[in-house]
């Protein structure tokens, strides 16, 4: 079994209800980086530096490398720039970053607060998904215990470096999450999705220049100060630094958040999660969330966690929400229930993903009842071919991805539904 190094959730207590509280986290050698680089005067160049070293790359679902991510911003540039943390956590399956904001505040604001130092940006704003008030009320009182012991304010422990952190409340729309209808949402516009590029480093909130990162991504970057980033580089496996925080859910026997080195293989984690619910057998599991090809339980098996032995086995490791389903699970009802999600959560703006987004749930539905017509499996693969990268955002191609998997790997299922007009399990 891999011996787990933590970062973000070691001695996170969530049975303790003071846990979270700043005093706790000092004692946990809480914001120790923070008081780092403001005591030595690190250059925020190094700081940036120390970042790409460790091979962080963005918790959110895209895995960019975050050092490099951060180096876009115009540093020279003396107008406003933003800092913007992602916690809207919509996709399914994906429940890491509402633990990581209960249960350790204070390891998000140290990481924004050192991003705000590395990247000159002196306003932040945390964008918290809006149907999770407890946290957004939580964070509110750890902004205010940080900013009543000099951690963030005016001039954070009585350097010259000031930065100040809002959290936003959202409004529960899963595009929200997108970065770019995100920061129209701050604007208090509706949540929209830009075209890109511009990128938000030239062109974020406001006009001015941005850099958004997820919630796990901030919150790894303490560490990173505190023991260097070829250490956190260590802790995974080349290009793939560090630790993940992967929500397990589905046909399992203890679902819930694991933070693990990346890399460790599926089985391992499989069992961290107590095996398969019932001792059945794995059918098939979702990596990274559910926009991500479903793989089939047997190569799931022979894979390791991580970004790009994931890649290789042919889907993404995403936001690392693993959803597990058991030989019971019916694939189409599965498939079902996913197409209605991208369905109701399409913004509308570009026709392919507003009408083809409705076409793929009717299709998959009739199947489901029984109506499927033979021919219906090509028109679902031709129009998940029409959606996906031909729309502004991403969430065209999370519709259509899931499609196109299941019928890759699980098309009898799809057969036998259409033919028997029933389930096949
Ligand atoms: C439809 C859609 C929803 C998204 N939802 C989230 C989300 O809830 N949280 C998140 O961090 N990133 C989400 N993303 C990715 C963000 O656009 C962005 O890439 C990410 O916040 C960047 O942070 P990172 O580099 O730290 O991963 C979403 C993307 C799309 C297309
Ligand atoms: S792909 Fe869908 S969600 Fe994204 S901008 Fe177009 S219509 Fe909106």
């Amino acid at each position: 079994m891999t011996q787990s190094v933590q970062v973000i959730l070691a001695d996170v207590n969530p049975t303790d209800p003071e846990n979270w509280r700043l005093k706790s986290y000092l004692k946990r050698d809480g914001y120790a980086a923070l008081k780092k680089i403001i005591a030595n005067k690190i250059p925020p160049e190094n700081v940036i530096e120390e970042v790409k070293k460790s091979a962080l790359r963005g918790r959110g679902g895209a895995g960019f490398p975050t050092g490099l991510k951060w180096s876009f911003m115009p540093r020279q540039y003396e107008g406003d720039k933003y800092l913007v943390c992602n916690s809207d956590e919509g996709e399914p399956g994906t429940f890491k970053d509402r633990d990581i904001m209960r249960y350790n505040p204070h390891i998000l604001i140290e990481g924004m607060a050192i991003a705000a130092y590395a990247m000159g940006a002196k306003t932040g704003y945390n964008y918290v998904h809006g149907e999770i008030w407890e946290t957004y009320e939580r964070m509110e009182e750890a902004v205010e215990e940080a900013r009543l012991a000099g951690f963030l304010g005016n001039n954070i422990l009585g350097s010259d470096f000031s930065f100040q952190l809002y959290n936003h409340h959202g409004y529960g729309a899963y595009i929200c999450g997108e970065e770019t209808a995100l920061l129209e949402s701050i604007e208090g516009k509706k949540g929209q999705p830009r075209f890109k590029p511009p990128f938000p480093a030239s062109y974020g909130l406001y006009g001015k220049p941005t850099t958004i990162n997820n919630t796990e991504t901030f919150a790894s970057v303490p560490w990173i100060i505190r023991h260097g980033g070829e250490k956190y580089l260590q802790l995974g496996k080349p290009n793939n630094g560090g630790t993940k925080i992967f929500s397990i859910s589905g046909h399992v026997n203890k679902p819930g958040n694991y933070e693990v080195p990346l890399g460790i293989p599926f089985a391992e984690l499989l069992e961290m999660a107590g095996g398969m619910r019932g001792g059945r057998k794995l059918k098939g599991c979702i990596p990274g969330g559910s926009s991500m090809p479903v793989l089939p339980g047997d190569v799931m098996m022979k894979t390791d966690m991580d970004y790009d032995s994931i890649a290789k086995a042919g889907s993404m490791l995403g936001s690392g929400a693993v959803i597990i389903m058991d030989d019971t699970t019916c694939m189409v009802r599965a498939l079902e229930r996913l197409s209605y999600f991208y369905y109701e959560e399409s913004c509308g703006q570009c026709t392919p993903c507003r009408e083809g987004t409705g076409w793929l749930y009717r299709i998959i539905n009739r199947i489901e009842h029984g109506k499927g017509r033979p021919e219906d499996l090509d028109l679902l693969d031709n129009l998940a071919d029409n959606i996906q990268g031909r729309t502004i955002c991403a969430l065209g191609d999370a519709a259509a991805m899931p499609v196109r998997a299941m019928l890759q790997h699980f098309r009898d299922e799809f057969v036998y539904h259409i033919e028997h007009k029933k389930c096949m399990v």
